[in-house]
């Protein structure tokens, strides 16, 4: 048996090195990397910013914890705020998607003495309890169910359906375009009826944008937009592009109740992941790639209904292919002709989440292979067992 503990399916192929958006296997393959590593390469595979950045920082000072005050730590937090909407100006690093959920929602519990939380049908959340908590997948939820904390789940842009928070909820987490549930957006209504109740109700809104976030919808975070901002933003995924690092983001309100203690992390706001996210910070602006990950998105929906697509969902670059077909048969011809994508919980939908920097021959070359697949079916798209 092999030592590694086998949690995912996994690509037929091992991959070697990679540049920008492209990744090569160990027999010289190379590949179009449009979903970036579970959208991780935000700037690309082996940015030369970020390696010099982290290398540097490495040599000068590899690690020193919350304990010590770090100049690099604190430039981080003020332009990662500078970077987020006015309103949210504070920041509290970690070091994984789940810990940020995790941790804002436990500061809203803390915060509100209150013992519910709420959030929506298809989003997710991560792993650890509280953040699982919030996720609504029932097969994750199973085994640990007489432990999560008790969760109201809404469906999407239903506002009737928002009268159900109530004076009990501490927190309403929502991903504003929801990824994993096959690149569902968000409406403008709802989410401002959203941020009407938690107001009158006394929830926190906590914006789950590890996917949403840094860019990758083709504007910095997707709060702010629709004049609605939440309470506390929560971040991880590309954030340091590929160095383990999580954050939250908060206002005043909520860092102005975060006593010293309540908080905690050893590895979190580390000056390597510092140093990666102010390499990555800089690049966003240096290079322009608002405005290349906006582009990206328009061009999918330009060019992507083809083949087997339907519809293109999604911005950015988030997004969604909606198949005739299933999903699934598609990813693997998709990569047979060198073509790595996603599926998500929506067995029609393939997800795009390719780093920001993805040039636009990629979309091209994409959709030249949709068209060669054709309208095809799952009888004839299907692969053998295993494959
Ligand atoms: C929207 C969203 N939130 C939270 C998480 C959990 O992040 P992590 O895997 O870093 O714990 C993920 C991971 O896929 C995610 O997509």
């Amino acid at each position: 048996m092999p030592a590694l503990v086998e949690t995912y399916a996994q690509f037929p192929f091992t991959l070697v090195d990679g540049c920008g958006a492209r990744v090569r296997d160990e027999n010289g393959n190379e590949y179009w990397d449009l979903y970036g590593g579970h959208a991780v390469a935000l700037l690309g595979h082996a940015h030369p910013g970020v390696a010099q950045a982290v290398r540097e920082q490495c040599e000068r000072l590899t690690f020193y914890s919350n304990a010590a005050p770090l100049a690099i730590r604190e430039r981080a937090a003020e332009r990662l705020c500078g970077f987020a909407p006015d309103g949210l100006d504070r920041v509290f690093f970690c070091n994984s998607g789940a810990e940020a959920n995790e941790n804002a929602l436990k500061l809203a519990i803390q915060q509100t003495g209150r013992r519910r939380i709420a959030a929506l049908h298809g989003g997710f959340h991560g792993r650890t309890l509280l953040a699982l908590s919030a996720t609504a997948n029932e097969k994750l939820r199973e085994p640990f169910r007489d432990l999560l904390c008790p969760a109201l789940h809404l469906p999407p842009n239903d506002i009737d359906a928002l009268s159900g928070i109530d004076d009990s909820i501490a927190a309403v987490i929502i991903e504003p375009i929801q990824s994993m549930a096959g690149v569902v957006e968000l409406r403008a209504d709802f989410l401002q009826a959203l941020r009407r109740r938690c107001d009158e109700s006394g929830a926190r809104l906590i914006y789950d944008e590890i996917q949403t976030g840094m860019g990758r919808l083709g504007r910095p975070f997707a709060a702010g937009e629709h004049g609605v901002l939440p309470d506390m933003l929560t971040l991880a995924k590309g954030i340091a592009n590929g160095i383990p690092m999580g954050a939250v983001l908060m206002n005043d309100t909520v860092a102005d109740n975060v006593a010293i203690g309540d908080l905690g992390t050893t590895f979190g706001g580390g000056p390597v992941p510092c140093a990666a996210l102010l390499a990555v910070l800089e690049a966003i602006a240096k290079d322009g790639l608002l405005q290349q990950a906006a582009r990206f998105g328009e061009s999918t929906r330009k060019k992507l209904v083809v083949g087997p697509v339907r519809e293109v969902t999604g911005r950015g670059c988030l997004i969604g292919l909606r198949v005739a077909t299933t999903a699934r048969p598609v990813q693997q011809q998709l990569l047979k002709r060198g073509f790595i994508t996603g599926t998500s919980g929506d067995p029609s939908v393939l997800r795009l989440l390719p780093p920001i920097n993805t040039p636009a021959e990629a979309v091209d070359e994409l959709a030249a292979a949709l068209h060669d697949l054709g309208e095809t079916t799952d009888a004839t798209l299907a692969e053998p067992a295993g494959v």
